[in-house]
């Protein structure tokens, strides 16, 4: 079964273009586990525009009321970033390869070069035991690169995968998916996935199987618009379940 964690970036950026707590994150993260998602992830942004540093330790402790579920937190990992995910202590921290003012996470990492002072911070994490995973492109050698590097997950960016669907390349994408999470489980690296994913596009790419988690947020939150938050996550968990 594959795991789905909501992300509530979406919901943030809307509460902050009015200064008010509406939407409140913590009542809408609760209503995601109340439905039955099995974790949520946010994407602090070093300009906040999104979920913010405050939100993190808050959203950390309400999933201590949820045991079993998972609290991930994604980023570029700065000085900042590492002192707040090591205060809140989530249990996977996504490490993202981002610029400060990117628009969206758009590349995974590239470890052909050595970069010994990632190695260095995804060490930092896992000692305060937290699960370290790296946002990865679909290449073999990447994913060999970042067993290399110690992680326990890596999440493939999926953007390539979305973009294809339902196109002539759609099967020759998909098939450097599954190429690059059977590289990962003969590594011993659990998979996760995400980016641009949605109810339409995700049963197809879970069909590779060993995709452990998904973390989902600007689709899910347009189809919680027009579908209802409720019928939404049902659907994510009937497609997730399935796989
Ligand atoms: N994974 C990473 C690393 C991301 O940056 C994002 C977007 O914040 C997602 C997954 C989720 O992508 P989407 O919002 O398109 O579902």
């Amino acid at each position: 079964m594959t795991a789905l964690s909501v992300n509530i970036n979406k919901l943030a950026l809307l509460r902050n273009s009015r200064g008010h707590n509406n939407p409140n994150l913590l009542h809408f993260a609760s209503r995601f586990l109340q439905l039955g998602a099995q974790g949520i992830t946010v994407h602090p942004r070093p300009d906040q525009r999104h979920v913010r540093r405050e939100d993190v330790p808050v959203l950390a402790a309400l999933l201590t009321q949820f045991p079993g579920r998972e609290f991930n937190v994604e980023g570029y990992p700065s000085a900042d970033f590492m002192d707040m995910v090591l205060a809140a202590k989530p249990h996977q921290c996504t490490l993202v390869p981002d610029a400060d003012n990117q628009l969206t996470s758009d590349h995974g990492w590239d470890l052909r070069r050595p970069l010994p002072w990632l190695r260095e911070r995804v060490q930092q994490l896992q000692q305060q035991g937290i699960r370290v995973s790296l946002f990865l492109d679909p290449a073999v050698e990447q994913v060999q690169l970042a067993a290399d590097l110690g992680v326990e997950r890596i999440e493939l960016y999926t953007e390539a995968y979305a973009t294809d669907y339902g196109s002539s390349q759609q099967a020759t994408t998909l098939a450097g998916y599954a190429e690059a999470v059977r590289t990962a489980q003969r590594l011993g690296l659990g998979v996760n996935a995400g980016h641009d994913l949605n109810l339409t596009n995700l049963a197809s790419l879970l069909a590779v199987g060993g995709i452990l988690e998904v973390s989902i947020g600007h689709a899910l939150t347009i189809e919680c618009i027009e579908q209802g938050l409720v019928s939404v996550i049902q659907k994510y968990l009937q497609i997730c379940s399935a796989h």
